[in-house]
């Protein structure tokens, strides 16, 4: 079953800017589809089509298996969003922020109770639910950010830029939480991003977006062959250890822009 299908997905600004320039792509049940492209280039403006937020000037999107356009309400209530900047409330507590967000779609008390408990353990908060907000770190913020964007159970959670500004250790645990949210909730997610290694760590599809157009789309695999001779394979006498690991992230960082992933070989 296909969970989003876009045709000729289209979104142009006043000034004539072409933020999302007809965009075809379809993200199946339980999949986490990744939207992999630089600062500018319409991954926020597709998202925002796609949960109602903005109307698209032309192109259609069906989402949950109902027309944005049509039927936005419906759309919304099977959708989760995690906005780009924390939408969190920095002088409430964890609990309360879920609840809030838990009332925003008339759960009742109960039920909210039940499933704040659920989520703090989801996103490995047990212990800080009473605590306030402006105590957590920035890591903590984004994993209460995106339990909220679940309170509802919603299908599909849109997650723009999840890592951005985090440390490389926290980053690698967000990765966990949302592969686990795909493999034990089902969940189907649609992730944004503009690292590669994030794409290629967590989406089973990755869809790369430039000037507001798909220029290609695949699995890590497959796009990663289609430009075979760009991977970097480092040859190390040894491995394993934190000095290799430091000495591997920073080359990953430093080859970011001109190499899509570096592979390593044990030295024969
Ligand atoms: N409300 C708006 N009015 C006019 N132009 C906009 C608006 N929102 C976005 N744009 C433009 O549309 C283009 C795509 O923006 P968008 O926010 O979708 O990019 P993005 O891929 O999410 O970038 P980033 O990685 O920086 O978040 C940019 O050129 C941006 O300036
Ligand atoms: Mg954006």
């Amino acid at each position: 079953m296909s969970v989003i299908v876009t045709n000729q997905l289209t979104k142009v600004f006043p000034g004539n800017i072409r933020a999302v320039d007809g965009i075809d792509f379809e993200v199946k049940a339980g999949e986490i589809f990744g939207f992999l492209g630089p600062n500018g280039a319409g991954k926020t403006t597709t998202i925002k089509m796609l949960n109602t937020l903005i109307k698209p000037t032309s192109g259609t999107a069906v989402v949950t298996g109902i027309d944005v356009v049509r039927n936005p309400a419906e759309v919304r209530k099977n959708i989760g969003y995690v906005a780009q900047d924390v939408g969190v409330d920095e002088y409430a507590t964890g609990r309360e922020n879920l609840a809030l967000y838990g009332r925003f779609y008339r759960l009742d008390g109960r039920t909210i109770k039940q499933r704040v408990k659920g989520l703090f353990e989801l996103v490995d908060l047990t212990g800080y639910e009473d605590k306030i907000v402006s105590t957590y770190s920035g890591g903590m913020r984004k994993r209460l950010d995106i339990a909220m964007g679940l309170i509802h159970q919603p299908q599909l959670i849109f997650l723009d830029e999840p890592t951005v500004g985090l440390d490389p250790q926290t980053r690698v645990h967000i990765w966990d939480y949302i592969g686990n949210l795909a493999k034990a909730m089902g969940i189907t997610i649609f992730l944004t991003t503009h690292y590669m290694e994030e794409a290629d760590r967590l989406a089973d599809r990755i869809a790369i977006i430039d000037l507001g157009k798909i220029i290609a789309m695949g699995t890590p695999a497959e796009l990663k062959q289609s430009i075979g001779g760009d991977v970097v394979t480092l040859s190390p006498r040894e491995t394993g250890g934190e000095q290799y690991e430091e000495f591997i992230r920073r080359t990953q960082a430093a080859l970011a822009d001109q190499a899509f992933i570096l592979g390593t070989q044990e030295a024969a």
